[in-house]
């Protein structure tokens, strides 16, 4: 059985990866800060063998290191690596954003990829892939979007250098767009929009295992707008 390792995988897009992979077959390796959250997601899903979850900050390297050793332990190596946590900080000017929130975003949305990665890489098996989450934001220039959309700019940049760096080892390296999805994120950048007038993660979560099935070429991938 292939072997998944997801930050962020209680809600959202993630837990539909989730979900969609475990039913596919393969081990699944999970992480948020809310350890409510992970139990929450066990429970629901019925306690399959093959999901293990354990508490971790991203943005935090001790935390991150802990998580991906406990990956290593239960999964030995891994097919698939997915950095999908992130959070959205303030919707706001650079001249007014707050200082500890572009701290918090940054440390989480880019460190914290940074992190996981690096400590991940020598567990990745050759022909593995790894997709990292990106955003619009982090294509062109999304006003008020502050540190979110600089955070995402950099995950563009961070998986072309990394796609390069991993190419004599036979691992593909993706930045995927998602585009706009219905999750308690796109919920909070956007509370007047009817989310049911967006696409479901699980939508997203057919297009990620479509990836990693065909290796497309490029980096920078998006899904809708
Ligand atoms: N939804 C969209 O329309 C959209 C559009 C473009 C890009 N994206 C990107 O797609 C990805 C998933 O977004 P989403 O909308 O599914 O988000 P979401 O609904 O807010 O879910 C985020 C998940 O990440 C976890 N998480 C957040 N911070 C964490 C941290 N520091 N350490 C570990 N886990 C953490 C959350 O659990 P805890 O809170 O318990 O930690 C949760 O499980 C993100 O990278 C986002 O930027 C989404």
């Amino acid at each position: 059985m292939p072997n998944l390792v997801i930050t962020g995988g209680t809600k959202g897009i993630g837990r539909a990866v989730v979900e969609l992979f475990l039913r596919e077959g393969w081990n699944v390796c999970t992480c948020a800060r809310s350890e409510e959250g992970l139990k929450r997601l066990k429970e629901e899903l019925k306690h399959p063998k093959n999901l293990y979850t354990k508490v971790c900050n991203v943005g935090d390297r001790e935390s991150a290191k802990a998580f991906v050793e406990f990956c290593q332990e239960n999964l030995k190596s891994f097919d698939l690596l997915i950095n999908n946590a992130s959070i959205l900080g303030e919707r706001t000017s650079i001249e007014h954003y707050p200082e500890d929130i572009w701290e918090e975003v940054i440390r989480i949305n880019l460190n914290g990829v940074f992190y996981i990665t690096k400590y991940a890489i020598p567990y990745m098996k050759a022909g593995g892939v790894i997709i990292n989450l990106s955003s619009g934001a982090g294509k062109r220039p999304a006003p008020y979007w502050g540190a979110y959309a600089v955070s995402k700019f950099g995950i563009e940049g961070f998986s072309l250098l990394l796609a390069e760096e991993l190419k004599q080892k036979g691992i593909k390296v993706y930045a995927l767009n998602p585009g706009a999805t219905r999750t308690q994120m796109r919920a909070k950048a956007y509370p007047q929009e009817d989310p049911l007038t967006l696409k479901p993660p699980e939508k997203v979560a057919e297009f990620l295992i479509e990836i990693v099935k065909n290796k497309p070429g490029g980096v920078s991938i998006d899904y809708g707008s």
